[in-house]
């Protein structure tokens, strides 16, 4: 049984060395950094619990995601929408972190869990507004993950391919 919403980690009542998603990665993320990474104030993890607690009084994390702010240059974006932006720094919320537990997976929460942070963010851009949303992604299941929910290409490297969904489009989906 799943908790109705997501909610901020907080490492006394979210067990985060049960989390496993099938990536090293992600896994050591949420167990070792993104508590820290909230309390040094530089991006904020919220999960989604197990109601049913474990032995050591701790509730499972079914899915999680993370946010932080960022910039991007506009040279990385498409020429049609890079040359309506200024050339300095253009500001957009980083989703750094998106997984679902193994015991979960495939059942839809993947897609809770995107929709998700995506209001979380629309709802930021009501006060602090930014051009995108962009993604990191780990590799191509990642990828296709985010192209089915619309993410378009933004630059790729030897390590990683950025993903990105304008706020005008997240736009309509909250508040069309
Ligand atoms: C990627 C991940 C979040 C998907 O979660 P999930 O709960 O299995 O996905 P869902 O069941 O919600 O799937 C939602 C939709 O996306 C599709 N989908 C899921 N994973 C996909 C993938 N890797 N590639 C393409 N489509 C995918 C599903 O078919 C489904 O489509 P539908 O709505 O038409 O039926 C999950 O597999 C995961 O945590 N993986 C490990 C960590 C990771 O790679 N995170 C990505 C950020 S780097």
């Amino acid at each position: 049984m799943l908790a109705k919403q997501f909610v901020d980690l907080d490492k006394a009542l979210h067990d985060r060395d049960s989390f496993d998603c099938g990536e090293p990665e992600l896994n050591t993320f949420i167990r070792q950094f993104a508590a820290k990474h909230m309390q040094a104030g530089i991006s904020r993890t919220m999960v989604l619990p197990s109601k049913q607690k474990l032995a050591n009084g701790k509730y499972p994390i079914c899915a999680f995601y993370t946010v932080a702010p960022s910039a991007i240059r506009r040279q990385t974006l498409p020429p049609h929408l890079s040359k309506k932006l200024p050339h300095y720094p253009v500001p957009v919320f980083l989703l750094a972190q998106l997984a679902v537990s193994l015991n979960y997976q495939g059942q839809g929460l993947g897609k809770i869990t995107l929709i998700q942070s995506l209001e979380y963010l629309w709802r930021v851009n009501q006060y602090l507004t930014a051009y995108a949303v962009v993604v990191d992604c780990l590799n191509d299941s990642a990828k296709n993950f985010y192209q089915v929910f619309g993410f378009e290409l933004l630059d790729e490297d030897n390590l990683k391919t950025r993903l990105f969904l304008s706020l005008k489009t997240i736009e309509q989906l909250f508040n069309p």
